[in-house]
């Protein structure tokens, strides 16, 4: 071929977002309307990645994940890791909790098993996508990589995974903080926490794994209240785990003060996005005008059912 072409897409972390790398499980959703989107030319000489978003090459060694999702992909392939260039055409905002260098890495590894004609499986694209993760983020759960290459919502533990369908109406609305969170340190801070004050964080942990098991059953039949509820609870113990924030607070009491069901941080924390869940028939305007007013810097909507689209 002289260039393969890959796809991927942003994710939405609803429930256990750091209990999860601790071992609880968690549910995250595949957001397919916002996508990433790759080309793999092969070229003389080392690997390399061009990126049309300024937002990701502003960030020093923003070409690690991807160079590295290259080489994992070459090598499972049996190929010298040399000789491919991918540029990137990314949709899913940087560092704000959408998993931006996931969907970029799982956009890759499609496109250079499509440059040498192969086809991998979903759990090979997980394995080769949480293998570049891991160069740049440390240690991440996995929660990522897995929501990246998912078509349905994702209930997470350990690597291990069941995806399931969502019967929820109404809509998720993200509200961005417009202050960069760094998931390293969020974690860093809760492991910190867990060593200081072990009783007490392993109880907010177990308890946030406890809500992601009951908010799946919820999610299923499509319980809104429920599901609203659970997300506040989430949130307060989020905060008391000190991954939140002023301007997350902000955001969380503007949305559930216009009607949201429920609000909740997305993702690492301590900044990036959070999610509010807008009923059936319910007024999404008066929430959204709301978080606009508290401050917020981007405002996206996501239908609670995944919609996969075409790939
Ligand atoms: O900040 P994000 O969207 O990459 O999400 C991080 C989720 C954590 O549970 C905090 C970390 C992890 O590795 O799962």
């Amino acid at each position: 071929a002289v260039a393969g072409h890959g796809r991927s897409h942003a994710k939405l972390i609803l429930f256990g977002e750091h209990s999860v790398v601790h071992g609880h499980p968690a549910i995250a959703v595949p957001v397919h309307a916002i996508g990433a989107e790759a080309d793999a030319v092969p070229v003389g000489g080392a690997l390399s990645v061009s990126s049309d978003d300024a937002a990701i090459t502003a960030r020093e060694g923003w070409q690690d994940v991807p160079v590295m999702a290259i080489a994992a992909t070459l090598r499972r392939l049996g190929l010298p890791e040399e000789g491919v260039h991918a540029s990137i055409r990314s949709r899913v905002p940087a560092g704000r909790g959408f998993g931006s260098s996931a969907a970029v890495a799982g956009a890759i590894v499609a496109a250079v098993a499509d440059l040498h004609g192969a086809e991998l499986d979903r759990q090979t694209r997980f394995e080769l996508v949480q293998e570049a993760e891991r160069v740049a983020h440390g240690n991440p759960s996995g929660l990522d990589a897995r929501t990246t290459v998912a078509d349905r919502a994702v209930a997470f533990q350990r690597g291990a995974v069941r995806e399931f369908d969502i019967a929820l109406q109404g809509s998720f609305v993200v509200a961005d903080t417009g202050v960069h969170g760094s998931t390293r340190r969020a974690v860093a801070d809760v492991r910190a926490l867990l060593e200081r004050e072990p009783e007490r964080a392993e109880t907010l942990l177990d308890r946030l794994g406890a809500i992601a098991v009951d908010a799946e059953r919820a999610l299923r039949v499509g319980d809104a209240q429920a599901t609203g509820g659970m997300m506040d609870e989430s949130q307060r113990i989020l905060r008391e785990l000190g991954v939140s924030s002023v301007e997350i607070e902000a955001l969380v009491t503007a949305a559930t003060g216009a009607g949201a069901l429920g609000a909740k941080l997305s993702g690492g924390g301590q900044g990036g996005c959070i999610v509010a869940l807008i009923g059936d028939g319910d007024d999404a305007t008066a929430v959204t005008e709301a978080l606009r007013a508290a401050g917020a810097a981007g405002i996206w909507s996501v239908p609670p059912a995944p919609h996969p689209s075409g790939t």
